[in-house]
């Protein structure tokens, strides 16, 4: 399960296999402000989300391609992701990632 947080607050709960990636899990769900327009390349940075704060330790870190492709998309923070190259697993059961807006 993965919580979306709209930048309205709204939250929706979803439920997606592991290995979907949260990009994948948001699009096949319908959650409002992740387009994946690249297919999950890391090469477009319109599946931006923040990881909550809680969860930044418990998730991989980046890698050098994604930290790349998030220098390039607007109102990066240290929580920034990009939600193509997260995959869910059930030690992130629960997640919670708020929906960039562009
Ligand atoms: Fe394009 Fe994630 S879907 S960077």
């Amino acid at each position: 399960r993965v919580v979306y947080v709209s930048a309205s607050g709204d939250r929706e709960t979803v439920v997606a296999p592991n290995g979907y990636s949260l990009m994948e899990a948001a699009i096949n769900n319908g959650i409002e402000g992740i387009d994946g327009d690249c297919g999950g390349a890391c090469s477009c940075g319109t599946c931006h989300i923040y990881v909550d704060q809680e969860w930044a330790d418990r998730v991989p870190p980046p890698s050098d391609i994604e930290n790349d492709m998030l220098d390039a998309v607007e109102r990066r923070c240290d929580n920034s992701r990009l939600a193509c190259q997260i995959k869910i697993a059930p030690e992130l059961d629960m997640l919670v990632v708020t929906v960039a807006t562009s």
